[in-house]
C-alpha cells in the first residue's frame, strides 16, 4: 500500500470512528439516560424493613399504573389505526409514567406486546426505589425526574426523604428538600402532549396558581399536606382535619412525630379494589365526600328560577383534577311537588347509564385544532372547553324551570362523579362490558311551602 492510500484509510477510519462517537454521543443525549435494571431495589426488600409503609404502597393507584385495567384499554386502544407521526409519539409516550422503571431501563411502548415484556418489577410501576432515588426534575411536566439509584442491593446507595437525623445499616440516607415540596409530585402530575404541547392534565399548575401554594408557610398544603396524611377514616382534605401520624417509618426505627403515609388515595375507587385494596376504595370515596359544598338560593322559586353554588373546599386543585377530559362531575337536580310528581329534572342518566347532554358536567374537552371535539388525546391539539371549579373558589349556576302552581316543592341536588363516561367505556371495552360506581360526592336538599 503506497503512502497515499494508507493516509487516506486512515483519514477515513478516523472520520468513520469520529462519526461513530458523534452519533452515539447524539443518541445518548437525545433519548435519555437509560439505566441498568439492576440498580434498582425491588419494593419487596424495602417492605422487609418498612412493612407498613410497604402495605399502604400496595394497592395504590402508583403501585398499579402499569396494570391498571382503564389505563391498558386506553393506551392499547391509543396505540391502533394512528398513522401521523406526531400522535404515534404521543400513543407511545405512556410508560414514562405509568412504568417509569421500565421506561428508564429501556422498555419502550411500541407495541401491546411491549407492556408484557417488561420486568416483574418494573411491572410494580410507580415504586420506592424510584422515587426515593430522585434527585430533583429538569422539567416540571412529563415526568422530568432526575434520578441517582444505587447498584442494587450490594450497594444501595442513598435513600432521600424528609428526615435530617435518618440512620439506617441497610443503605445511606439524606435530607432531600425536593421530597418534602410539590415539584417532587408535579412533574408527573403535568402532562404535555409530547408532539403538541396541548396540556393534558395539569393538576400541578393548578396546584400551584392556587391558594395552597401560600408564601405564608402555615398556610402553605403540599400535596403530601393532603394526600401524604390520609388513612382510613381521615380523608385530610382543605376541609377537615390533617392531624399528623405518629409512628415508626422503620419496623426497628425510632418512634416519629409523624410518619408520612404512602397510600396515594385520589378519586379512583374502582381499581384499587380490583386489586385487593378495597382500603383504597374506601379512602377515595371519603376523600371524594370532603371535596365540596353546595348552596342553594331559592328566593325566586316562585319564578321558577333556582341558584345552585358549588364550591371546592376541599381539592388542593382544580375540582375535577386529572384526566378531565374523561372524569365526570355533575349536578343531577329533581324538584317535585307535594304529590311527589316530577316538576323539573336535569342530570339524570339515560337508559344507557349515558350523562345526558343537558346536564351540567365539569370536566375538558379536547379539539382536533380544527374545532372538532377528539376522545383520542393522541390527536389533542387544542383545548376547546374547559369547565371546573377552581381550589377554594365557588361556582353558580342559574337553573329555570317552569312555573307551575304546586304548594310545596321539594328541591335535591346532588353532586356525582364517575370515573369514566359509559359512553367510552362501551367505545374501548364493547357495549354495556364495564360500568363504573357513581359517587354522590354531596347531596343538598329542601322543602319549600309556597
Ligand atoms: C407525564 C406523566 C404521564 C404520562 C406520560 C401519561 N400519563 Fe396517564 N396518568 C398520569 C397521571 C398523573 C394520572 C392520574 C390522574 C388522575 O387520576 O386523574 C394518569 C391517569 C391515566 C388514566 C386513568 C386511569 C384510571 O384508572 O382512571 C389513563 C386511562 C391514562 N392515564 C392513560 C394514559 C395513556 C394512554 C398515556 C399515553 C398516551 C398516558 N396516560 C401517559 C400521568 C401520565
Ligand atoms: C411517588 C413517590 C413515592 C413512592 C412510590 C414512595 N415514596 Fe416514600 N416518600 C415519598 C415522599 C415525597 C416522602 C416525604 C413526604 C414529605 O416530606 O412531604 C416519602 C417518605 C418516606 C419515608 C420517610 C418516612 C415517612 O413516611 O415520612 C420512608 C421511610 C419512605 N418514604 C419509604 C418508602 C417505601 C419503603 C416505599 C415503597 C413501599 C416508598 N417510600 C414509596 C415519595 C414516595
Ligand atoms: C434493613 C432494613 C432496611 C431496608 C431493607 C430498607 N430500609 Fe430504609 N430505612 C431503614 C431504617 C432503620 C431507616 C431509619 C428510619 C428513621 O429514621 O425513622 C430508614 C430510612 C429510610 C428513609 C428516610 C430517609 C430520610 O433521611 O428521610 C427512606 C426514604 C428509606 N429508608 C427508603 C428505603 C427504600 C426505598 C428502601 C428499598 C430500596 C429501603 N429504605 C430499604 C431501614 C431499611
Ligand atoms: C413517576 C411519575 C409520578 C410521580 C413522581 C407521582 N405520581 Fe402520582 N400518579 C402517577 C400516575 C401515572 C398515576 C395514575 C396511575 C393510574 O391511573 O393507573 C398517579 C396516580 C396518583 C394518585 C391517584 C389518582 C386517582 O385517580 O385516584 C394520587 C393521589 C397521586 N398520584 C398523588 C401523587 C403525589 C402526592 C405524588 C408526590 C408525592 C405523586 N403522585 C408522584 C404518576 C406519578
Ligand atoms: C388541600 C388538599 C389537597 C392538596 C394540597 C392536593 N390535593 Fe389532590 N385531591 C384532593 C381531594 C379532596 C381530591 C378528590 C377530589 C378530586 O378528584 O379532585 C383530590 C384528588 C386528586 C387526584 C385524583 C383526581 C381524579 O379525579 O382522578 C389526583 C391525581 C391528585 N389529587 C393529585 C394531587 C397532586 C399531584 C397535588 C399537588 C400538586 C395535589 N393533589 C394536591 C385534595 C388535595
Amino acid at each position: 500500500m503506497d503512502n497515499k492510500r494508507r493516509y487516506s484509510t486512515e483519514k477515513k477510519q478516523i472520520i468513520i470512528g469520529v462519526v461513530t462517537a458523534v452519533f452515539f454521543l447524539f443518541t445518548a443525549v437525545s433519548m435519555g439516560e437509560t439505566l441498568s435494571p439492576g440498580r434498582f431495589i425491588s419494593p419487596d426488600t424495602c417492605g422487609d424493613c418498612h412493612s407498613e409503609i410497604h402495605s399502604q404502597w400496595q394497592n395504590s393507584m402508583h403501585n398499579l399504573a402499569h396494570y391498571d385495567p382503564i389505563y391498558v384499554a386506553v393506551s392499547e386502544y391509543l396505540l391502533g389505526g394512528l398513522t401521523d407521526p406526531d400522535e404515534i409519539a404521543e400513543s407511545e409516550s405512556c410508560v414514562k409514567c405509568h412504568t417509569p422503571v421500565g421506561n428508564i431501563t429501556g422498555y419502550p411502548l411500541k407495541t401491546s406486546d411491549d407492556r408484557k415484556k417488561v420486568s416483574a418489577m418494573a411491572a410494580q410501576a410507580i415504586q420506592c426505589d424510584y422515587c426515593h432515588s430522585a434527585t430533583g426534575a429538569r422539567k416540571m411536566e412529563n415526568n422530568g425526574l432526575i434520578l441517582s439509584p444505587g447498584q442494587g442491593e450490594d450497594d444501595p446507595g442513598i435513600k432521600r426523604g424528609p428526615y435530617t437525623d435518618s440512620e439506617s445499616d441497610f443503605h445511606a440516607t439524606a435530607f432531600s428538600k425536593f421530597h418534602t415540596s410539590s415539584d417532587i409530585c408535579g412533574t408527573c402530575h403535568n402532562v404535555s402532549h409530547v408532539s403538541f404541547g396541548t396540556k393534558l392534565e395539569t393538576t400541578y399548575d393548578e396546584w400551584k396558581k392556587g391558594p395552597y401554594n401560600s408564601t405564608d408557610p402555615s398556610k402553605h398544603i403540599t400535596c403530601q399536606g393532603c394526600h401524604m396524611m390520609q388513612r382510613p377514616g381521615i380523608p385530610a382534605t382543605a376541609s377537615t382535619q390533617r392531624p399528623p401520624n405518629k409512628g415508626r417509618a422503620a419496623d426497628d426505627g425510632p418512634m416519629r412525630d409523624h410518619v408520612f403515609t404512602h397510600v396515594f388515595v385520589g378519586a379512583n375507587t374502582v381499581v384499587p379494589s380490583g386489586f385487593g385494596g378495597k382500603d383504597k376504595a374506601d379512602m377515595a370515596l371519603e376523600r371524594l365526600q370532603n371535596s365540596a359544598t353546595l348552596g342553594l338560593d331559592t328566593e325566586k322559586i316562585k319564578d321558577g328560577q333556582l341558584g345552585i353554588s358549588i364550591t371546592n373546599s376541599g381539592a388542593g386543585h382544580y375540582l375535577p383534577t386529572g384526566l378531565t377530559d374523561v372524569r365526570q362531575m355533575w349536578l343531577d337536580i329533581r324538584i317535585i311537588d307535594e304529590k311527589n310528581t316530577t316538576v323539573f329534572s336535569r342530570g339524570a342518566l339515560d337508559k344507557d347509564g349515558y350523562v345526558p347532554d343537558d346536564a351540567i358536567l365539569y370536566h375538558t374537552v379536547f379539539g382536533d385544532g380544527k374545532g372538532h371535539p377528539v376522545l383520542n388525546i393522541a390527536k389533542a391539539r387544542e383545548v376547546l372547553k374547559d369547565k371546573r371549579i377552581p381550589p377554594g373558589q365557588s361556582v353558580r349556576e342559574n337553573i329555570e324551570f317552569p312555573k307551575n302552581k304546586a304548594k310545596q316543592l321539594t328541591i335535591i341536588v346532588k353532586l356525582l362523579y364517575r370515573s369514566a363516561p359509559q359512553k367510552v367505556l362501551d367505545q374501548v371495552l364493547g357495549k354495556g362490558k364495564q360500568t363504573l360506581p357513581i359517587v354522590t360526592m354531596e347531596e343538598i336538599q329542601t322543602t319549600l311551602t309556597l
